[in-house]
């Protein structure tokens, strides 16, 4: 008995760790794992609350139990976008297309000094793509004031982790000198989530 139920905890967790991607950093409009796929915002289609993000040196930091995902990141310079503001978006040369290399947690530069849109004070909207290629396209987004005076924006917040080897060995890179424990727990559940549930099954099947 105690043994299903600790399968069916592994089983959880690791649904829950590999399926999605959230946004942690600025905060995301909000995230509901069932409607993640929906376009453009994951569901949340009205405006939130606004971090001031720096027009030099920001960034988005994103979650993920997936190992490589292909990532973009739309902006669209609008109070209030609506669907067809972040389709053209999508098409625009200010977006970021790149690709995530590790589960855990993942950091990516979006500067908007080049950008002459990118006034200070001018509200707009971030909008982040995940496709992992393993199921649906995945949306999140968050809501900002650009300025060259970001004051509360948290430099730290830029993680990514990385897992070395498969002793386990975790260490972190990019604008950060160290990373805790728990910014690795997705990746390190990932990485021996499947060995787990191995054990439990054969321990199951050599008790029946
Ligand atoms: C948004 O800001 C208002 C006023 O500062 C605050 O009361 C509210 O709790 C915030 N909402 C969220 C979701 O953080
Ligand atoms: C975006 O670009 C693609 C291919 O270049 C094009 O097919 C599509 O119509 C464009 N969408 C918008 C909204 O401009
Ligand atoms: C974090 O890793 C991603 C690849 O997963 C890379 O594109 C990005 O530039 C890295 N961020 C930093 C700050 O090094
Ligand atoms: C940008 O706006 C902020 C807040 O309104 C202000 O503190 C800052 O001085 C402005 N920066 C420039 C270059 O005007
Ligand atoms: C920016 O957005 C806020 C609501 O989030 C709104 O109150 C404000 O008027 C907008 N500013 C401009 C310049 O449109
Ligand atoms: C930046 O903003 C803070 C608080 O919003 C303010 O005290 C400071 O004077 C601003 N700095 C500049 C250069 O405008
Ligand atoms: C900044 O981000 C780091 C890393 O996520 C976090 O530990 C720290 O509490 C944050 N600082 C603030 C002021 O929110
Ligand atoms: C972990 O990896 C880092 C960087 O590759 C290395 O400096 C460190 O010695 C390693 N630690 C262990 C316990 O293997
Ligand atoms: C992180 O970036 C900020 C500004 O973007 C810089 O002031 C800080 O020194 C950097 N920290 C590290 C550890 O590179």
């Amino acid at each position: 008995m105690q043994r299903f139920t600790l399968l069916f905890v592994l089983l959880a967790l690791l649904a829950s760790v590999s399926a999605h991607f959230t946004l942690t950093y600025p905060v995301s409009r909000g995230f509901v794992a069932d409607k993640e796929p929906t376009s453009p915002c994951g569901s949340f289609d009205t405006l939130q609350n606004r971090t001031l993000f720096p027009i030099s040196g920001g960034f988005v930091e994103i979650k993920s139990g997936h190992v490589k995902a292909s990532f973009q990141i739309n902006i669209i310079f609008n109070s209030n976008p609506q669907n067809a503001d972040f389709t053209a978006a999508a098409n625009s040369s200010a977006s970021v297309k790149t690709n995530m290399d590790h589960p855990g947690y993942s950091c990516f530069p979006f500067d908007l000094s080049a950008n002459s849109l990118a006034t200070n004070g001018t509200n707009a909207t971030i909008q982040t793509i995940f496709d992992s290629g393993e199921g649906a396209i995945l949306y999140q987004c968050t809501d900002v004031i650009l300025t060259t005076n970001a004051s509360d924006w948290n430099s730290s917040a830029c993680i990514n982790s990385t897992i070395t080897s498969s002793s386990g060995n975790s260490t972190s890179s990019g604008n950060s000198t160290a990373t805790t424990p728990s910014k690795s727990d997705a990746a390190a559940l990932m990485q021996h989530g499947f060995v787990a549930i191995v054990i439990v099954v054969v321990s199951l099947v050599m008790n029946l």
